[in-house]
């Protein structure tokens, strides 16, 4: 199914330098960026986020990290969005993920993992709604090369 999910570029990302190799693997990928914004976001806003975690010991100290300092929240969109990306971003210990993943290939931490991805459909909807709050922040476009990217028009569906 064509879906959209929320990326978000995590403050260590941006620290170090890595946006634009994280950004690059969705693209190269064949993802597609339907939007994109820079923020130090709001504890407010982080809190609702993370709301699932509310009651785990490490809720504050994940609060607290998501607002030290700039981050990226891109809205991205493809076949299968939400699994492909998980699937680019490898487990959430960067120790253990995968080599050929973002946090395989990029990352040492459990918690600094350089990436979020949202991890179901409902968790999408409900993410991009808080971080792109106007349905016209994100913009529906259609690459001319689509039909090189997926085989067959019903792959699209
Ligand atoms: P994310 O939500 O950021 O995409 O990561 P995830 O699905 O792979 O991991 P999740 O279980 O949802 O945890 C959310 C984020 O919280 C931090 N974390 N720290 N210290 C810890 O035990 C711990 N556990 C989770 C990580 O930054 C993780 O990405
Ligand atoms: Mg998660």
């Amino acid at each position: 199914m064509l879906e959209r999910t929320l990326v978000l570029l995590k403050p260590d990302c941006i620290q170090r330098f890595q946006a634009g190799e994280v950004l690059a693997r969705f693209e190269r990928k064949g993802l597609q960026i339907v939007g994109l914004k820079m923020r130090q976001f709001e504890k407010s806003l982080l809190e609702k986020h993370y709301e699932a975690h509310k009651e785990r010991p490490f809720f504050a100290g994940l609060v607290k990290f998501m607002g030290s300092g700039p981050a990226v929240a891109v809205a991205i969109e493809g076949k299968d969005a939400i699994e492909v990306v998980r699937k680019l971003m490898g487990k959430t210990n960067s120790r253990q993920a995968e080599p050929g993943t973002i946090r395989g290939d990029l990352a040492m931490s459990f918690s600094t993992n350089l990436v979020h991805g949202s991890d179901s459909p409902e968790a999408a909807a409900r993410e991009l709604k808080i971080f792109f709050p106007d349905a016209n922040e994100l913009v529906a476009w259609k690459p001319s090369n689509l039909n090189w990217t997926y085989a067959v028009e019903e792959e699209l569906k």
